[in-house]
């Protein structure tokens, strides 16, 4: 399903700030998401949008703390700041250092706002980047890839570690296998995938259809039923071993401290990657498992020497083409505030 999108022409060159800023959250809602939950509502005000969590779209079995919610609208974030640039709307980014806050970040329609052009450039990888579930070909990412995905993240102050000898490999393809059993031998944490899980025609606007597995119509209608009722952990376990063994690299995204704010860069820094990738031909898909718990966390940081581990990718040139999710309409996300806004809790960057 490829995301419907207003044309080019369509932008409102000689709009409000609030006009022009409304226009790029079609652009925001085509942001990825954990589990495609798009837990995202876009507040608009005269001269700002802010970026809510909506927690009414959480995984509190698999995302407990709602980091992983807070790094997709990260994502969303740096979404908007690609559309920003190139349709040369100037804006400033606000993060909230409030902890317990729904509101993450806000754009800022800023005149003295310098211009993104290295952003600017990553707007026509905004439709076309997928996750990509797919095998990958062996050595298809260059130490030169990698090398610049690291300099996006530590502009984002993230920090971002490549692996792709087979036994860096291993040890961490290792971690992610034993966490799918783990996760996998909940119920709690099954019912909450399944819930997620739709077949490959389903009218649904957010999940996941079964396709983005490779699932024809049969499976895509079993599947959710299949995982709600069976522990398929080791047959998830020896898919992911598989996988990870086999990519061209993985990366692992962390970060010095664990706070909301963190988790937002992360999500800016892991979007800006995966949409330089796709300009440069590569997928990415997601192995989190060792980051979702607690515990596995704890011995991932220590085994790779990052304090607080965020995301967890596998990256390459994909063998085989992924097709897009569903996404909400920008229009079903979009609010008008009426309230203002408390200023005071943001930090500029
Ligand atoms: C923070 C975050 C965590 C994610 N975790 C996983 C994951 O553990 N496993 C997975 O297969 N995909 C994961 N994804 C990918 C999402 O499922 C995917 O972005 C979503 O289904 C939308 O599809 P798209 O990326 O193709 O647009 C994650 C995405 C984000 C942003």
């Amino acid at each position: 399903m490829k995301p419907v999108l207003p044309d080019e022409s369509s932008f409102p060159a000689d709009g409000t700030p609030a006009e022009k800023l409304r226009f790029l959250v079609h652009w925001g809602v085509l942001a990825p998401s954990s589990h495609n939950s798009q837990p995202w509502l876009f507040i608009m005000r005269d001269d700002h949008v802010a970026i809510h969590a909506d927690r009414s779209r959480a995984l509190p079995v698999v995302d407990p703390h709602d980091r992983e919610l807070a790094i997709s609208c990260g994502c969303a974030l740096m979404y908007l700041r690609v559309a920003a640039a190139h349709y040369d709307v100037p804006v400033r980014v606000y993060r909230n250092t409030e902890e317990e806050s729904d509101l993450l970040a806000s754009l800022y329609y800023d005149e003295s706002a310098p211009a993104q052009n290295a952003l600017a450039a990553l707007f026509e990888c905004l439709p076309k980047r997928v996750t990509n579930r797919f095998a990958y070909v062996e050595d298809s990412v260059s130490e030169e890839q990698l090398s610049l995905f690291a300099e996006i993240c530590a502009a984002h102050r993230v920090i971002m570690r490549s692996y792709h000898d087979d036994f860096a490999r291993h040890a961490i393809a290792d971690r992610i296998s034993r966490s799918d059993r783990k996760q996998m031998a909940s119920k709690a944490y099954r019912r909450e995938l399944a819930s997620w899980l739709h077949h490959n025609r389903s009218r649904s606007l957010d999940g996941m259809p079964g396709f983005t597995q490779g699932m024809g119509e049969f499976m895509s209608l079993a599947a959710p039923i299949a995982v709600r009722t069976f522990d398929l952990g080791e047959g998830q376990a020896a898919k992911d071993l598989e996988l990870a063994e086999h990519s061209p690299a993985l990366c692992i995204f962390g970060t010095n401290k664990d706070h909301h704010s963190d988790w937002v860069r992360t999500g800016e820094a892991l979007a800006q990657v995966l949409l330089v990738a796709a300009q440069q031909g590569l997928a990415a898909s997601f192995l989190n498992q060792p980051i979702e718990i607690d515990i596995m966390r704890t011995e991932l940081a220590k085994h790779v020497g990052l304090r607080f581990p965020q995301i967890l990718i596998r990256v390459g040139k994909p063998t085989r083409e992924s097709k897009h999710t569903p996404r909400r309409p920008a229009g079903v996300v979009t609010i008008e505030a009426t309230e203002p806004e408390d200023f005071e809790a943001f930090q500029g960057f």
